[in-house]
């Protein structure tokens, strides 16, 4: 390894820290310097060091495109302005009217949104189905499918689908499969070498780390789509600026320990969770009774920080606990250092109301951070003896 410059034998810890930034050139700055600038100086007309137009491109945002790809496995990597940025973005670049796409039943609530009220608008069709029995997948293809839209693990029913088979039955069918892999993050799954043509983000969540930015990211090695959804990506213009694209470059650094930790914290919260007699269900893929519990162990490195489960006493007793807990906060999104909790029914995933896949009201969900465990579950404790 060259100073900054990972080779393809580097571990994962190494490229999250070096991929795509070299020391600065100019200065040699160990970091990738923030590129507050919207143009750049050409020497004559078309002559330039690379950079025209920040929409068009932005060093900074370049380190972060590079960065994740290397994560990823795959050969290129595009930022959006948020993770609907980039789902928008991809969906624009991949179909056409008249296209259809299986959707997973279980996606977070703006892609459903998404499909349902605004992409139908433009004659793009979708069909549900449960993607952990890939019968129903089979069974929902129609001859104009092109895409296979998979979540996983789910959110926020934590559902684990199985990428391979999965991209068997979408290579079957000339179709491409889509995985948004913001829950597990590429340090616990990587759904390129799993056979899925398009790997996309909320950076947002783990990859940020902090929340403290939105963002979006599409890795892909399929020539034709990465085509398309650069040009795509200036056309239409939904980009980070390069503040947020720092951001997320540093969160990266830390991907790997935070989410050792964050996987650490949750098992031993579901664990506790699963003995509650408050408790009806815990939704979580490293307990054994989670129904795709072999699937998790087979494609994920670790099951995660994020855990739901279903609290004794219904909808009041689940808006009551999320309102008592002192350390977990009550809020939405996820994936940052800090506890989060939330009632997906009432927040996240209020769009799915009335639809065929809407929340149970007793559900709640766990982004759990990376605080010491024990006042973690003091804090479920407290909050259990309040309802
Ligand atoms: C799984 C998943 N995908 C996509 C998104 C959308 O990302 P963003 O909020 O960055 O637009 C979210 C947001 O919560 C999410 O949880």
């Amino acid at each position: 390894m060259s100073h900054g410059q990972p080779n393809e034998t580097s571990g994962f810890e190494t490229r999250a820290i070096h991929a795509g930034q070299p020391p600065d050139p100019a200065t040699g700055s160990v970091i990738t310097p923030v590129y507050l600038t919207s143009t750049y100086v050409q020497e004559q007309v078309g002559i330039t060091k690379g950079y025209e137009y920040s929409r068009t491109g932005n060093p900074t945002r370049t380190a972060l495109e590079e960065c994740i790809a290397s994560l990823e496995g795959g050969k290129h990597g595009l930022a959006f302005a948020s993770g609907m940025a980039a789902i928008t973005t991809l969906l624009l670049a991949a179909l056409k009217p008249g296209d259809h796409v299986v959707l997973a039943d279980d996606v977070y609530g703006g892609t459903y949104r998404l499909f349902n009220r605004t992409f139908k608008e433009y004659g793009v069709e979708f069909t549900l189905a449960d993607m952990t029995h890939p019968d129903e997948v089979e069974a929902a293809v129609t001859p104009a499918t092109r895409m296979l839209w998979a979540e996983t693990p789910t959110n926020p029913l934590l559902k684990v689908l199985d990428i391979a088979a999965l991209a068997r039955i979408a290579d079957a069918h000339n179709a491409r499969l889509v995985v948004d892999n913001t829950f597990a993050s590429p340090y616990l799954q990587r759904p390129l070498e799993l056979g899925a043509n398009v790997v996309l983000h909320s950076a947002t969540k783990y990859l940020g780390g902090h929340s403290d930015v939105v963002l979006g990211l599409i890795v892909t090695s399929d020539e034709l789509i990465r085509g398309k959804l650069a040009f795509n990506q200036n056309s239409i213009g939904a980009v980070p600026g390069p503040l947020d694209s720092y951001l997320v470059l540093r969160g990266i650094k830390t991907l790997a320990v935070r989410m050792r930790e964050h996987s650490a914290n949750a098992q031993r919260l579901a664990e506790y969770l699963e003995t509650h007699p408050k408790v009806v269900r815990v939704y979580y893929p490293g307990l054994p009774s989670h129904p795709q519990y072999e699937v998790a162990k087979k494609q994920m490195s670790m099951p995660g920080g994020m855990l739901s489960f279903d609290i004794a006493g219904g909808e009041e007793a689940a808006l009551k606990f999320v309102s008592c807990t002192r350390v977990f906060a009550l809020a939405e999104s996820l994936g940052g250092v800090e506890s989060l909790i939330e009632h997906p029914g009432a927040m996240t995933h209020a769009s799915l109301a009335g639809s065929p896949i809407e929340i149970g009201p007793a559900l709640i969900r766990l982004s759990v951070g990376i605080e010491s465990a024990d006042d973690l579950l003091a804090d479920l404790d407290q909050a259990f003896a309040q309802v």
